[in-house]
């Protein structure tokens, strides 16, 4: 058998091992241009380039954010994009000793044959983005896919979400980017705990006998799955302890040693939520660096403090790094509330 072997293999593995290192986490700051406006409706703010860039400045330009931060993932428009003072956000995130990631996925649409379920596009056309993208700094991908659990989720769903990711893992490993793998099991419904555990044991065993299948080398890839909670509508709520529990074994089922990192979405967790379990989660050795890759549980109160008045930037850099730094603590297992 001839497997196939990237030319950037050391390079991908040392990427990995930079963004997985100890007190550190990603920065998730690629809501496409339809969620940033969603983000900025929320505080009266019209979803213009300029507001956009506005706020995306505000957010790497945080003084030392690079002593918690390791990651960022962009949307294209902010990878090509200068702050507003005119220097490119991708060497003001080098600076901060960040390394600038990509999304490149291009979204859900309906999957035909399913219950109201999505799938993933993006692959056409994706080794050429890529290249681009590597040229223009970023040196690793993110590719979000979603599996419903109200919905099902169906035999379908799960082998047509765990096989896009493999294909997009090896393109991106042949490109030079280290492939952050989302399978997102989504909050939504009723389900108790116990359900979102068997889901995920079913996603993530399909996802690595399809990345192995696709020859990803997996000392070059990062994972970012939801925690394993129970549904948002359940009654039955979990503890951090129930939560990193569950989660932990889950992991330890199903995810090689060989893997790097674990970088977790929030998913629509509070704040304080998504540190409290990723604290209770670092309790203990892992095997992997087991981290932040959030999106909300960083920005909601930055976002909101701005409010998009110039005179509260300082006081928005303030709140992103109170949470930074929090999650940092909770990847050290240090953190107290
Ligand atoms: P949340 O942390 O808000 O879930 O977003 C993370 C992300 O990048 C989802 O793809």
């Amino acid at each position: 058998m001839v497997v196939r072997a990237s030319a950037y293999a050391d390079e991908l593995v040392q990427t990995a091992k930079t963004i997985a290192s100890p007190g550190r986490g990603i920065l998730a700051m690629d809501e496409s241009n339809a969620t940033c406006g969603k983000r900025l409706a929320s505080i009266g703010l019209e979803n213009t380039e300029a507001n956009r860039q506005a706020y995306r400045t505000l957010l790497v330009s945080a003084p030392g954010l690079g002593q918690y931060i390791s990651g960022a993932i962009l949307f294209e428009e902010t990878l090509y994009q200068s702050t507003v003072d005119g220097k490119k956000i991708v060497d003001v995130l080098v600076e901060q000793g960040i390394v600038p990631g990509i999304k490149v996925d291009k979204g859900l649409v309906p999957l035909a044959g399913s219950n109201h379920e999505s799938w993933c596009q993006g692959l056409d056309g994706l080794a050429s983005r890529e290249a681009a993208y590597y040229q223009a700094g970023a040196r690793f991908a993110k590719w979000r896919t979603v599996v419903s659990i109200p919905n099902g989720p169906s035999e379908l769903a799960v082998k047509e979400a765990a096989w896009g990711l493999a294909r997009y893992a090896a393109i991106s490993q042949d490109n030079g980017l280290v492939p952050i793998v989302e399978p997102e099991i989504l909050l939504d419904g009723e389900h108790g705990i116990e359900r979102t555990f068997e889901v995920a044991q079913k996603v993530w065993a399909q996802t690595f006998y399809y990345m192995a299948e696709n020859n990803v080398m997996f000392e070059g890839i990062l994972l970012k799955p939801s925690m394993v909670t129970p549904g948002a509508e359940c009654k039955d709520r979990a503890t951090p302890e129930q939560v990193a529990e569950y989660t932990l074994k889950l992991l330890h089922r199903r995810i090689p040693p060989a893997v790097p990192g674990i970088m977790f979405l929030s998913g629509g967790q509070s704040e304080v939520e998504a540190t409290q379990n990723l604290n209770a989660m670092n309790q203990s050795p892992n095997p992997w660096h087991v981290s932040f890759s959030y999106a909300r549980a960083l920005q909601n109160t930055c976002l909101k403090t701005w409010g998009g008045r110039p005179e509260n930037v300082k006081a928005a850099q303030d709140a992103l790094l109170l949470r930074a730094k929090a999650n940092s603590l909770a990847q050290l297992g240090k953190y107290t509330s």
